[in-house]
């Protein structure tokens, strides 16, 4: 467990680039490793959970080369027996691994501590119903899988919550089913996976709720172009936003329709901010988002159609409101209670080790208005990427130095997050 030593802000950058899309590079390693051909990545997230997803495909037999700027993955037949396989902890890799090897690979699903508190028969249960064989423990990793010969059974399903891990699991079941599989959600959710598979070449077609795809086989792509995180790049520009005489780009960042719920969160919250040069690369949209800081926020409130569409953003969003003495009422996000922390409670108590003043609710959290924060000298990540990245951000956003413990958990998402986070803020940054 390391202890990440930040100090104050000192000189804003003027343009900044974060790691790859983690939820599309995941796509792209475990698609490439079932289609024919080999396809290049470039952009890929090289976070310690895609890490596990690349660990997992090799050990069903995907060949991966990885070279600093690009990944050559090329698909193999899935190997009849794999073991145990290392999810770490990453519950997209877990979660889409079981619908990727369901019926074909004999394994068991495993990871670390958070990982093995996380529920996967949200996903088992749907691919039972498909006829596989797949087991979990108590409800929770690891999860076996048992081989079968012959196909799996497509479905229709409709899902009680809405996951986008889910709902890809059962997509990519589908592709090796005897029909076509129909998915519904409840609200929508991120489509990294329907446009991935479309653009190998899968007849996949989503209307409204619901998404239905034909079986069939998956072809490489030559080249497979991620943009960056939103995810990561929110809290940039959240310490943007909050400072006055700040001015910054940050360049070619994931724009899907389908994940910027948080700009227009931020947006509606009266932050300035314009996406430039948008284009569409191997199916995602892509812009630069250009940010000005220092213009006065407001109160606004997020419910249950926003959240899977930003559910990863919220600490970052009820940051940005504390910072701004704004009023934020999250609700219908009950499912942040599952994520790799009880991401209500520990977003909670972040908060209030900063002054903040925050009601916790079952299925979400009310940040309170007009309350002047305060860095505490240290904070705890209760192991949570997120947690350390929003507390990274309060601190930098007070101009105040911060010392986060249990922070190794950063690099799932964001490797090399110290000098990205000292190039963008000219913090003196000490493990
Ligand atoms: C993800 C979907 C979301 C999100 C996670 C990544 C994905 O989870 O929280 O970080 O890549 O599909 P759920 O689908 O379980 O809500």
């Amino acid at each position: 467990m390391s202890v990440l030593r930040l100090g104050a802000p000192t000189a804003f950058g003027k343009n900044f680039r974060v790691p790859g899309d983690k939820s599309i590079s995941h796509r792209a390693v475990m698609l490439a490793a079932g289609a024919r051909g080999t396809t290049t990545i470039r952009g890929l997230n090289r976070g310690e959970d895609v890490a596990a997803t690349i660990a997992a495909m090799r050990s069903v037999g995907a060949a991966i080369e990885e070279s600093a700027d690009v990944v050559r993955v090329t698909g193999r037949p899935f190997a009849r027996e794999a073991g145990n396989v290392d999810c770490g902890n990453s519950g997209t890799t877990i979660r889409l691994a079981m619908g990727l090897l369901a019926g074909r690979t004999t394994c068991t699903l495993d990871g670390d501590v958070s990982l093995r508190r996380r529920p996967m028969e949200r996903a088992a249960q749907p691919l039972r119903l498909m006829g596989a064989a797949i087991e979990t423990t108590a409800g929770t990793p690891p999860v076996r899988i048992t081989r079968s010969e012959g196909r799996l059974r497509g479905i229709d399903y409709r899902l009680p919550i809405a996951s986008a891990q889910v709902k890809s699991a059962l997509l990519l079941a589908g592709l090796r089913a005897g029909g076509a599989t129909t998915v519904q959600s409840p609200h929508p959710s991120r489509d990294h996976t329907e446009r991935m598979l479309s653009a190998m070449g899968v007849k996949i077609d989503s209307r409204g709720d619901t998404v239905r795809i034909e079986p069939g086989e998956l072809t490489a792509i030559e080249e497979l172009l991620i943009p960056g995180d939103l995810s990561a790049a929110v809290y940039f520009i959240t310490v943007i936003a909050m400072s006055s005489r700040a001015n910054a780009d940050l360049i070619d960042v994931g724009v899907n329709p389908s994940r910027v719920a948080a700009l227009d969160v931020m947006r509606r919250m009266g932050v300035e901010f314009a996406t430039l040069d948008e284009e569409i690369l191997s199916n995602e949209p892509r812009a630069h988002i250009s940010v000005a800081g220092g213009a006065p926020l407001r109160s606004v409130q997020i419910g249950a159609d926003d959240v899977p569409n930003c559910i990863d953003e919220i600490p970052a969003l009820c940051a940005l409101a504390a910072l701004a003495g704004v009023r934020l009422e999250v609700r219908g996000a009950a499912e942040l209670r599952v994520k790799e922390s009880d991401r209500i409670a520990a977003t909670a108590g972040l908060l209030r080790a900063f002054g903040a003043r925050v009601d916790e609710l079952d299925d979400g959290l009310i940040v309170g208005e007009g309350r002047s924060l305060r860095a505490p000298g240290r904070v705890g990540t209760l192991g949570d990427h997120r947690i350390g990245l929003t507390a990274a951000t309060l601190a930098a956003a007070l101009a105040s130095p911060i010392e986060i413990d249990d922070a190794d958990c950063i690099a799932t998402s964001f490797p090399s997050f110290a000098a990205h986070w000292s190039a963008a803020f000219g913090c003196r940054i000490e493990r």
